[in-house]
């Protein structure tokens, strides 16, 4: 059992304080507007480490949806609010084929990840050709540092030095937000 599976049942109520709310909402306001310069109509979209489905429910084109959580309780809950397929998985080992995910989403997750190179490669073999891969990081700072109050292992990191981690698959950068608390950064497969 890891340390989501613990904080899982508070993971609303502590996402509903005011200031942490006015945080998400400019997050995603920004995740919105990168997934504006694609068209998801017919697509399958993979979002890994989806929490409770926030992110997926950004996406309002119909589209095949699939969540992937390491948390059986995440998971039970997107399935539960977004209707997506879900599956109990690490994102460092996806049970997904590779080239068959047109979008990958993994919003909030590579800054705790033990395994993030393991996890790219991951992200980027289900990716199909010309597929994009909406990825988030988190700079140091005040809002990174409280993240690490329940405990939580996890390294800050800049939107350059991800893209910079990605160099090696031969991504696009196609855009980013810069936000004080988030950097988004939106990739295409080659
Ligand atoms: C901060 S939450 C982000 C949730 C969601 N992506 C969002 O933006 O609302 C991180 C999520 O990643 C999951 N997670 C953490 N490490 C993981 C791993 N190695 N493999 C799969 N899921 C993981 C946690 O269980 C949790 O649901």
């Amino acid at each position: 059992m890891s340390l989501w599976d613990v904080e899982a049942p508070f993971y609303r109520m502590i996402r509903h304080f005011p200031g942490l709310r006015r945080v998400l909402a400019v997050e995603h306001q920004g995740l919105r507007t990168l997934l504006s310069e694609l068209k998801l109509h017919g697509h399958v979209v993979l979002d890994v480490g989806c929490g409770d489905g926030e992110s997926l429910r950004l996406i309002e084109t119909p589209c095949a949806r699939v969540g992937v959580d390491r948390s059986r309780w995440f998971a039970a809950r997107t399935r539960r609010l977004t209707r997506a397929m879900t599956v109990v998985a690490d994102s460092a080992a996806l049970p997904c084929r590779s080239t068959s995910i047109d979008l990958v989403l993994c919003i909030g997750l590579l800054e705790y990840s033990r395994h993030l190179s393991a996890t790219l490669a991951e992200l980027v073999r289900v990716t199909r050709p010309g597929g994009h891969l909406l990825l988030t990081c988190s700079p140091a700072g005040l809002m990174t540092m409280a993240r690490r109050l329940p405990g939580h292992a996890m390294t800050p990191m800049t939107g350059e030095t991800l893209i910079a981690r990605c160099e090696p698959f031969g991504l696009h950068v196609c855009a980013q937000q810069r936000l004080r608390s988030q950097h988004q950064v939106l990739l295409r497969k080659q």
